[in-house]
Parts: C-alpha cells; sequence; structure tokens
C-alpha cells in the first residue's frame, strides 16, 4: 500500500484544507504515517504570510534532498506552492507536485498522473470558481469541526500574500455548509468553526442568497451543535447584524477575532485597510453593548512602513481603549508581490523588535487585569485535554480561553469532549485556573 506523510504550517483555513487532503488521499488508497522516513510521498502545506513561515519548507525539503533518489515522491501545497509556482522546481528540484489551495479539487487526477511516473504535475490556476468541497476529509479533533465556508480572499491589504496565494473569493451553497454542519452533529461533533479570509463577505451563491448573518443564525440552530466560533472578519464588512445574531442565540460563542492592524488611520490608509480608526472602534462599541460580553481579539501588525512613534503609540492607545481579551502581534513582514514593497520609510528590524515587545508587554497587562476579574466566579469549557505533568484538565470556554482545571473523582477516567462547569481561583495573563464543580 502506498503511504504519505503531511506536514501542515499557517493558518486554520490550511489545517483544514490538510483535513481534507488527507481524505482524499486516503480515498485513493493511501496510508498516513507519523514519519516522513517511512512514506512514499511525503506533501508540505506551506504558508506564506510572512518570511520565516516560507523560510520552513525549504528548510525541510533540502532535509531529505538525498531521499528523492530512493523513491519517495515530494509534494508543495498551500500558499508557497500557489506564490512560487514553478521556481520551485528550481530551488528544489526534487519536487514533483506543485499546487495552491485553488487547485485542490484536482488532485485525485495529479496524484493519478503521479503514479503513473510524471516527474512534474502543477495545479497553478488562482481564478478558478471551484470550492475545496469533498466528502472525504479526516477531521483530526472528534468532537470541534472546521467548516470552509469562503475560499479567497477578494480585498488587497498593501502587506498581503493571501490575495495571490488562495485566489479569488467564492463563496460555498449554503445547503452544503447545512447539510455538513447536520452530518457533524450526528456523528457527535458539538463545537463548529466557519472559516474563511474574511466570512463577513460570505453571499451564498444558490437562490436562497444568505448572507453571513443569517448562515450564522442557521447554522447555531442545527440539532446537537453547542458552540459555532467563526474567522475571521474583516473589519470593513463587519455588519451589526452579526452582533444581533450572537445576542439571539447562546450557541454562537461570545468571541469575535476582529484584526485591526494598526490603531492609526494613517496607517491603515497605506495598508489599505478601507476603515478608519473611528470606524473599527464604531464597531467594538457594537460588541461592547452586547448584552452577552463578547470577548474580542485581534491581529496587529507593528513597523509597517512608515509607522511613526505617533502611529504606534495611537496603536499602543488602541488597546487601552478595547481591552482585548487577546491579541496576535507580527514584526511586518515584506512580501513578494504586495503593493506594500513600494512604499518608502521601512522600519529598522530592531526597532519592530522593539515596538513589538512593548505592544505585547502592554497587552500581558491587560490580560492580566482582566482575567482577574474571573477569579470567583464559574465558567463552562469544552475539555480539550489532560495534563499530566501538573494533574489538570484543559478546557475552553466560549469567549476562547484556556482554563487548567483539577477534578475530584475523575481517577483518569478521560472526560474529554464533555463540558463542564470550573469555579475560578486563579489568573494569569494567558490563562485561568480552577476545580471542577
Ligand atoms: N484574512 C485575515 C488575515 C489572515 S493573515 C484578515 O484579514 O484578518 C493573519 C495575520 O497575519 C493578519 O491579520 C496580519 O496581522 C498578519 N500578516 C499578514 N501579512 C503580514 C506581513 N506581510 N507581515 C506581518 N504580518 C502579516
Ligand atoms: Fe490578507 Fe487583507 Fe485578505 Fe486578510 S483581508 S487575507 S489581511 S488581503
Ligand atoms: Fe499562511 Fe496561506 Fe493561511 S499564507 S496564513 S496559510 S492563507
Amino acid at each position: 500500500m502506498k503511504t504519505f506523510y503531511i506536514e501542515t504550517f499557517g493558518c486554520q483555513m490550511n489545517v483544514h484544507d490538510s483535513e481534507k487532503v488527507v481524505g482524499t488521499l486516503i480515498a485513493q488508497g493511501y496510508r498516513q504515517v507519523p514519519k516522513p522516513e517511512e512514506a512514499d510521498l511525503v506533501l508540505y502545506n506551506t504558508c506564506s504570510i510572512r518570511d520565516k513561515a516560507e523560510q520552513k519548507v525549504f528548510s525541510r525539503l533540502q532535509q531529505f534532498k538525498r531521499e528523492a533518489g530512493k523513491g519517495k515522491t515530494f509534494a508543495v501545497l498551500g500558499c508557497v506552492a500557489q506564490q512560487e509556482g514553478e521556481r520551485i522546481f528550481e530551488r528544489a528540484p526534487h519536487v514533483s507536485l506543485v499546487c495552491g489551495s485553488a487547485s485542490y479539487t484536482r488532485l485525485p487526477e495529479m496524484l493519478v498522473q503521479l503514479e503513473a511516473g510524471a516527474r512534474r504535475v502543477t495545479g497553478l490556476d488562482r481564478d478558478t470558481q471551484e470550492t475545496f468541497e469533498t466528502p472525504f476529509t479526516r477531521r483530526d479533533n472528534p468532537h470541534r469541526a472546521y467548516i470552509t465556508i469562503i475560499e479567497g480572499c477578494d480585498k488587497s491589504c498593501a502587506y498581503c500574500v493571501v490575495p495571490f496565494t488562495r485566489g479569488r473569493e467564492r463563496s460555498r451553497a449554503s445547503d452544503s455548509i447545512m447539510e455538513e454542519a447536520r452530518r457533524l452533529a450526528d456523528e457527535g461533533y458539538t463545537e463548529i468553526q466557519l472559516l474563511g479570509q474574511n466570512v463577513n463577505s460570505y453571499r451564498d451563491p444558490s437562490s436562497r442568497g444568505w448572507d453571513f448573518a443569517t448562515l450564522l443564525a442557521r447554522v447555531a440552530e442545527v440539532e446537537g451543535i453547542r458552540r459555532v466560533r467563526f474567522t475571521t472578519s474583516h473589519p470593513r464588512d463587519f455588519v451589526k447584524e452579526i452582533v444581533d445574531a450572537i445576542d439571539a442565540n447562546p450557541v454562537l460563542a461570545n468571541h469575535v477575532h476582529l484584526p485591526v492592524q494598526s490603531g492609526s488611520t494613517r496607517v491603515l490608509e497605506r495598508m489599505q485597510r478601507q476603515y478608519t480608526r473611528e470606524e473599527y472602534l464604531e464597531r467594538i462599541a457594537w460588541l461592547k453593548a452586547s448584552p452577552r460580553n463578547v470577548a474580542i481579539t485581534t491581529d496587529i501588525i507593528v513597523g509597517f512602513p512608515g509607522e511613526t512613534e505617533e502611529d504606534f503609540e495611537q496603536t499602543l492607545s488602541l488597546l487601552d481603549e478595547v481591552q482585548y481579551d487577546a491579541i496576535f502581534s507580527f514584526k511586518y513582514s515584506p512580501r513578494p508581490n504586495t503593493p506594500a514593497l513600494a512604499l518608502d520609510g521601512q522600519v529598522p528590524e530592531e526597532e519592530k523588535g522593539r515596538r513589538l515587545m512593548v505592544l505585547q508587554e502592554k497587552q500581558r497587562g491587560i490580560q492580566l487585569r482582566l482575567h482577574e476579574q474571573l477569579v470567583g466566579t464559574t465558567q463552562e469549557v469544552l475539555v480539550e485535554g489532560y495534563n499530566r505533568a501538573t494533574g489538570q484538565w484543559i478546557g475552553r470556554t466560549a469567549e476562547n480561553r484556556v482554563v487548567n482545571f483539577t477534578l475530584e473523582g475523575s481517577n483518569g477516567h478521560s472526560v474529554i469532549g464533555q463540558y463542564m462547569h470550573v469555579h475560578v481561583t486563579r489568573a494569569g495573563p494567558n490563562s485561568l485556573a480552577g476545580y471542577g464543580v
């Protein structure tokens, strides 16, 4: 039997794409193995969002270069594949398959070509209208499932490779999404995460014509589903109806990830984000007005070309104003093909590093204070794991906070996948701790 090994880099979209690729390969008669050494076919599903991410795949390929002669086949999928295309064959001549995510529907036929001995196979079309729908998805987690609702990105943020690597926006038909949600509920999944680079611009291609808020409300009504999350939201397309939907149904998790990138309107304009600081804060105000106490998280880039000390201070003041529950922050990384390459005012690496540290230190303090307010409360968590070293279970609240807790009488009996109540006794900047009640 043919064997394969797959390693995945990058975002949740990539993680879920890999689940679909794995399902597709198994349906073609392949068996998954845990080490590249044991595999006939080695696949890397790659990320290109920052330079460091891109370098990872080339160092992996370098590592196994000599194996190629011994009948091992190498495939590069995902965002670096789409970005670099046939140049990958030059940089790593032992690679046989290069395929971007917009061409995954063609994977079965490409695998056949490889098996027939084709030396080089590519799937690099970006203008496809197809979505990667497959009945063969092999999910990693038995309780929480991803569902892709929209692929590609039609925005043009000046720093970002995604519009070049994932093709044009394609929304998936609502009946197909609903069918998958119902099937997952039947199979015992209780949490669903709807995925897209910009879920807010979801537009049902079928005659029902649902928008994203409508889709959210419908998915939350599926019998057996206890939590519905979604990611990512572009602020420009984030409408009040989404908050209304969250208010109306507690199954919709009270957590919204709303990437801001910068607190300075001047920088936002240079980034081509299509909103001002004030417009962003208006959306935050809708969320803060919700009776459900919605957790808010964000992404921030420091050191975008032309970002001055004053601009950066506006990002710091935004943190004070919004009081985010968590942030993901990055140093600006110049990327191929992107409009930001043409901007002047590059910020030195050292200064980027300093700004990142200042930002993260500030956020640490905010998170610690927010978490301390939760000491003494009881939180409902979905149990995700067990930490042998500390003897604690690991759970996650609807707001996406991690809670480590002890459980009397569990006697090593697994409670993973269950929903439990935890009394919070301690708070740290990144997690809470307590005991099951
Ligand atoms: N579609 C999502 C973003 C996906 S990329 C959205 O619009 O929110 C995830 C994050 O990576 C972005 O929000 C941004 O903060 C960061 N990022 C993207 N390109 C980057 C670059 N060139 N350098 C540094 N960080 C970047
Ligand atoms: Fe990149 Fe902007 Fe599209 Fe997000 S919305 S994927 S940051 S171009
Ligand atoms: Fe990376 Fe592509 Fe996702 S660049 S972040 S894997 S969309």
